[in-house]
């Protein structure tokens, strides 16, 4: 099976873990993608969903699936976002879509988190893809600093900004072994809006798409 196709096999395993007539939390990218297209041949049963990007707003809506605004709902059942790297403790770095910081909030309202990811992001140690994280723009030099303190190597993020106007680093060069601690301290350095590491916000349940079919974890 191509990459894709597991995408497409994890997006379409998510549907049994939405509860009948909830409002669903939707993440981004291109297995998300997969998820929406799946969700629309069941949007009968839901309410309607919570969105973690433009991109993933005008999917939904473009299947006449409602879209709520994060601001206007409590709490949500479930969110169902992807993962540039997961580890076996449900720890993750997200962000390679530029989409972390609404999704960590939308992952925020919600009481489990699933994961859904082709078998190449498991990891033994996160850290091989480059940690996105969202910053203010004046704040960046220091930074940069700051990363190189640790070991990493932040690089501004070419041409890209944020649905929330920002910039993005990627950071080379991180071994990620402790994902809480380092989440802790990175958000609490000036100018860092969302760090992608999501240890607070980690999964509850890995839909894990491999040749042999949906591998499920469960944290
Ligand atoms: C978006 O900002 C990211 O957090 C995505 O969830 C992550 O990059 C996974 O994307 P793909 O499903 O495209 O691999």
């Amino acid at each position: 099976m191509t990459q894709d196709e597991l995408k497409a096999l994890v997006g379409q395993a998510a549907l049994a873990h939405l509860p009948e007539g909830a409002i669903v939390g939707v993440g981004t990218g291109s297995t998300v993608n997969h998820f929406i297209d799946a969700l629309a041949t069941v949007k009968h049963r839901i309410k309607g969903a919570v969105s973690s990007s433009v991109r993933s707003t005008e999917r939904l809506q473009a299947h006449g699936i409602q879209v709520f605004e994060a601001d206007s709902v409590e709490r949500l059942a479930v969110y169902v976002d992807g993962a540039d790297e997961i580890d076996a403790r449900g720890y993750m770095i997200k962000g390679g879509g530029a989409a972390l910081t609404r999704e960590k909030i939308v992952a925020d309202l919600a009481d489990r988190f699933v994961c859904i990811a082709d078998e190449s992001k498991l990891v033994d140690v996160l850290g091989r893809f480059p940690l996105p994280v969202e910053v203010i723009g004046m704040a960046t030099a220091q930074l940069v600093r700051r990363f190189a303190a640790i070991g990493g190597r932040a690089v501004i993020r070419a041409g890209v900004t944020t649905d929330n106007g920002h910039p993005i680093l990627d950071v080379f060069g991180l071994q990620i072994h402790e994902p809480l601690v380092m989440e802790t301290e990175i958000n609490m350095w000036p100018g860092v809006v969302t760090c992608g590491i999501f240890a607070r916000h980690k999964a509850s349940v890995c839909l894990l798409g491999t040749a042999a079919g949906v591998k499920t974890l469960e944290f």
